[in-house]
């Protein structure tokens, strides 16, 4: 183990040291109440630091005495080597005789209160065995286990609601003390939990993953939550003070989040708190407990264009009363390779406009984009990149993908922006009722800037509300195929609903093409040609 540190305090903090220690505080816990912010400080085995901290308090007052730390105290190095109940574990590591016998004899000393139970009543235990080489060992294996790629990783953590109630209670026993003699000016100036656990921990994670940077800001979070059984006891009487900062919460345990207790903590008078609460905390009946350690990698988001070759394909499952119509999507097509690539748990697709389950997408493609969840691989380089979308063309005929690349969350809203304003190219394949020759639909290629008034069409009517829009169909070029058949080809501002244009919709587009042709008329087959967002980037092959 390292050389023992020197613990900056002062003679002024005594007090505080001894009034803690008694009052079975951990060695750590002693620190950020003294507010010490050297972090080699916590680094330290708690047991160590535990000693030099009764040697700091007896040097004074019982001269000489400070060589000779108290024989029952903690001597165990092999940090976390218990379970992590505490209370349970200590029998085992320490021969019984010596706590059993020896400590009620002695019952005046003052550090007497961390004689009698490991767990503090501060920390719950969180800064005692739940934080040290073990357990950075533990988070190290979880991380190397699920194989994510990153360079650098924060730890996140979080802890049981009670820690903010009983800090506040540890805070009103000092706080006379602190206020009249020690450098600690405020309750916002007490080093948190989180932090010191942090300190701690940090480097150990980084050293077990082969020095890994270990940050305050990475795409990659490391969770580690400590919950305790005692959480819902210790808090309930914050729910009588402050009714309103408690309500149930679907997806939590309990009611009482961090949150709300900081909140309901904020309300409530000392002298009512001290009332419900003791002052200094009671010792908890076991330390807390480490649920497992959760990694989340931030959102990969990837965008390119599709062309759909297949009248029988709709771009996201279609499901009616919970019954598959289609046994395939664009989205799944194009979702499943990519949460290979990237060994995503998930995806959400998005689009520029989306075309019917019959109609086909040609040209350039339509430009989509997809949010991939908790990717474990993150960066994919050119040549993959281009493997991916291979893989992608080769997995099916019905799709094929290009421009296929890693974008900014940012980026992405560019795809959805002015979109209104876009134009979108299509051609229809024209059933005429009436004969036509190829001189009746001539006239159709002078038509500019035709203004629609579209009714919300029936077909979408359960999912839209009715309205009518305005749409500008831009140009049309007719070409002659038989007597009853020709070619539409169209550019027209986006959201145009160009099979309504066509058929009439029971006169809910006007004009419309049975209006312009004095017949009527009907759309076989649809293309859309082109979709005129200039986003994401060409790649250059
Ligand atoms: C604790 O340490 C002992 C000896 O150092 C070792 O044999 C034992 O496996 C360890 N137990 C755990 C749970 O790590
Ligand atoms: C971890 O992921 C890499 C790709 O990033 C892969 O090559 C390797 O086989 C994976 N290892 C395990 C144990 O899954
Ligand atoms: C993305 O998908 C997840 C679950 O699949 C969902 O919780 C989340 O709200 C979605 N986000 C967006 C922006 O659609
Ligand atoms: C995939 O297909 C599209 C459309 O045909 C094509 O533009 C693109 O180059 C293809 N990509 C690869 C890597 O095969
Ligand atoms: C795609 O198909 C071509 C032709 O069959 C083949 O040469 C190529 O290796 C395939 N690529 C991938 C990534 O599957
Ligand atoms: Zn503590």
């Amino acid at each position: 183990m390292s050389p023992a540190v020197m613990l900056p305090l002062k003679e002024k903090d005594k007090p505080i040291v001894q009034k803690l220690l008694s009052a079975g505080c951990c060695a750590r816990c002693v620190l950020r109440f003294c507010c010490v912010s050297v972090h080699a400080a916590y680094r330290q085995p708690h047991q160590e630091t535990l000693k030099e901290l009764q040697t700091f308090i007896s040097s004074d007052t019982e001269n000489g005495k400070s060589q000779d730390p108290d024989p029952a105290a903690p001597e165990s190095t092999e940090e976390d080597n218990k379970s992590q109940d505490a209370s349970v574990s200590e029998a085992s590591d320490d021969p019984p005789s010596k706590k059993a016998k020896l400590d009620p004899g002695v019952s005046d000393a003052p550090p007497e209160g961390v004689k009698e139970s490991d767990v503090c009543m501060l920390c719950l235990g969180i800064l005692q065995d739940l934080c040290g080489p073990s357990r950075a060992v533990k988070i190290a294996e979880t991380v190397k286990t699920e194989n994510y790629t990153f360079d650098t990783l924060v730890l996140s953590v979080s802890l049981p609601a009670q820690l903010c109630v009983r800090e506040h209670s540890c805070w009103l026993h000092v706080k006379k003390e602190v206020r009249e003699k020690s450098s600690v000016l405020d309750k916002d100036d007490v080093i948190q939990v989180k932090e010191a656990f942090k300190w701690v921990m940090q480097g150990l994670v980084a050293k077990e993953l082969g020095g890994v940077a270990v940050v305050t800001k990475s795409q990659f979070e490391v969770g580690v939550e400590f919950i305790h059984p005692e959480t819902d006891a210790d808090c309930h009487f914050l729910a009588t003070t402050c009714g309103d900062c408690f309500k149930p919460t679907k997806n939590k345990l309990s009611m009482f989040t961090r949150m709300a207790v900081v909140k309901a903590l904020e309300k409530i008078s000392d002298s009512k708190f001290l009332k419900h609460f003791p002052c200094p905390p009671t010792r908890p009946s076991s330390s807390c407990t480490a649920q497992d350690i959760q990694c989340l990698h931030v959102s990969v988001f990837v965008a390119g264009r599709y062309n759909k070759f297949c009248r029988s394909l709709p771009q996201t499952p279609w499901v009616i009363d919970g019954e598959r119509r289609m046994e395939s999507s664009v989205e799944e097509l194009i979702a499943a390779p990519v949460l290979s690539s990237f060994r995503a748990d998930g995806f959400n697709f998005s689009s520029s406009g989306r075309e019917d389950v019959d109609v086909r997408t040609l040209g350039n493609g339509r430009p989509f984009a997809m949010e991939l969840l908790n990717p474990h691989t993150s960066r994919l380089s050119r040549a993959e990149m281009k493997q991916l979308q291979e893989t992608i063309n080769n997995s099916s005929d019905k799709i094929k993908v290009r421009d296929l690349q890693i974008v900014s969350r940012e980026a992405m809203g560019r795809m959805k922006e002015g979109e209104e304003e876009k134009t979108k190219s299509y051609t229809a394949l024209i059933w005429t009722q009436k004969p036509i020759q190829r001189e009746d639909i001539t006239f159709i290629d002078e038509i500019k800037d035709l203004t629609l008034d579209q009714k919300t069409p029936l077909r979408v009517l359960h999912r839209r509300a009715l309205a009518v829009r305005q749409r500008v169909i831009h140009t049309m070029n007719a070409r002659f195929l038989d007597p009853h058949h020709f070619h539409l080809g169209l550019r027209t501002q986006a959201g145009t609903y160009i099979k309504e244009f066509v058929h009439g919709d029971f006169g809910r587009t006007k004009p419309n093409l049975c209006q312009l042709l004095k017949t009527d008329t009907d759309i076989l087959e649809l293309d859309v040609e082109s979709v005129d967002v200039d986003w994401p980037p060409a790649i250059p092959e």
